[in-house]
This record gives C-alpha cells, sequence and structure tokens, in this order.
C-alpha cells in the first residue's frame, strides 16, 4: 500500500523545508520587518507629527500674545497717525482732507485712502522748515496755509494745484497736518 506523503501536516512526521510557492497556505517568504515593530514604527511617526506640528504652531509669531496676525511693519504706518481728539480742529481737518484731492496726490498718516505718490508723503510734515523740494520757508502753520491755498503763489511753476479750498477749511486742515509730527 501507497501512503501519501504529507507535508508539514503533524508533529509526527518532520516538517519538509519549505520551498516558497508551494500552497496558499506557505509563508516561506515573511515580512522582512515583524508586525509588532510595524506597530511601533507607526505610533512613533504620530507621535512625531504631532509633536512637530505643536513646535511649528508655538515657534510661529503671530501666535503671540497681544498681536493679531500680521507682522510689525504692516501695522506700523497705521500706528504713525496721532489720536486726535473729537470735534478739535484737527479732526474736522482730517475729515475735510479726505473728501479733498489731496489724498490722490499724498500719501497722508491717519486717513484712509490717502496713498498718493504724485507729491511728497506728508508724514511728518508738521517737522519740516522747507517745503516744495527746499523752495519754501515755513516759519509757521500759517505760512503752511498760504502754501495749500496758493501753492503756486510761493513757488511758480510748482505741480500742486490750487484745490479751492475756503479758509476755514484750510485753517482746519493746517490744524491736522500740525499733528503729523
Ligand atoms: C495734483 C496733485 C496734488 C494735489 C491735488 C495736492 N498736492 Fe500737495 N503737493 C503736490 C506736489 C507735486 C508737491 C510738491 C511741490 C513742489 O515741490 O513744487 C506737493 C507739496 C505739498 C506739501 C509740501 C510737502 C513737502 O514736504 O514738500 C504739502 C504740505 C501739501 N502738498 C499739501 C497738500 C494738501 C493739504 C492738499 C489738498 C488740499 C494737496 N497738497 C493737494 C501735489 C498735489
Amino acid at each position: 500500500m501507497i501512503t501519501p506523503r504529507r507535508i508539514n501536516q503533524g508533529t509526527t512526521s518532520r516538517p519538509e523545508p519549505l520551498t516558497g510557492g508551494a500552497g496558499l497556505y506557505d509563508h516561506s517568504a515573511r515580512d522582512a520587518v515583524s508586525p509588532t515593530g510595524v506597530r511601533f514604527a507607526g505610533i512613533g511617526a504620530l507621535i512625531l507629527t504631532v509633536g512637530v506640528a505643536a513646535w511649528l504652531v508655538s515657534a510661529n509669531p503671530a501666535f503671540e500674545n497681544g498681536k493679531a496676525g500680521g507682522t510689525p511693519n504692516q501695522l506700523a504706518p497705521v500706528a504713525q497717525a496721532a489720536v486726535l481728539e473729537p470735534g478739535s480742529p484737527a479732526a474736522e481737518g482730517a475729515q475735510i482732507i479726505a473728501t479733498k484731492p489731496c489724498v490722490g496726490c499724498h500719501t497722508i498718516p491717519g486717513i484712509p485712502g490717502a496713498t498718493g505718490q504724485v507729491g511728497p508723503n506728508l508724514a511728518g510734515v508738521a517737522g519740516r522748515t522747507k517745503i516744495a523740494a527746499g523752495a519754501v520757508t515755513i516759519n509757521s502753520p500759517d505760512d503752511l496755509k498760504k502754501w495749500i491755498l496758493n501753492p503756486a503763489a510761493l513757488k511758480p511753476g510748482t505741480a500742486m494745484p490750487n484745490v479751492g479750498l475756503t479758509d476755514d477749511e484750510a485753517t482746519k486742515i493746517v490744524a491736522f497736518l500740525e499733528t503729523l509730527k
């Protein structure tokens, strides 16, 4: 009688050496890394990701206390403008200048939309003793008022036009300009 050969099925007979590809349940080609090793690697990667993310958030200056998003550079121009007392001539002047063509030609701190590039930036104009490229001397706010009422009278041929201000408007605009130190 011929006994069929058993392959790897009992403890009584010596297991045949596995050759690979012998059948569905032949696991001779094992994974290179053990399942436990893979599990530890996965958990390790997760912890590393969370750690790096937490560090990136804490290292971002935008999350510092007391600071809205945005860099100090973006916020600085707003900070230049003086705080004007409501109802004062300077506050009225700020409102008047915002409605005049000045804003199309000049960048003016504290006046929303005043981003003109044709004339000089008016930041710090109150501290200037010479304006219009040195052609006009400013000894008092009254000189500044004469200038904005009629620039060509002080500097013939200047590119700044007379925009037709009333005396009262000019007085208040100058009161505002005097806050731009
Ligand atoms: C069409 C453009 C234009 C308009 C509108 C205009 N300006 Fe000017 N402004 C200029 C130019 C250009 C200069 C420089 C003039 C020069 O050097 O001859 C100037 C110069 C000045 C200066 C002197 C600044 C400096 O440091 O030299 C002041 C102050 C000023 N403008 C205020 C005003 C005010 C206030 C208004 C509105 C009532 C106004 N400007 C409207 C173009 C303009």
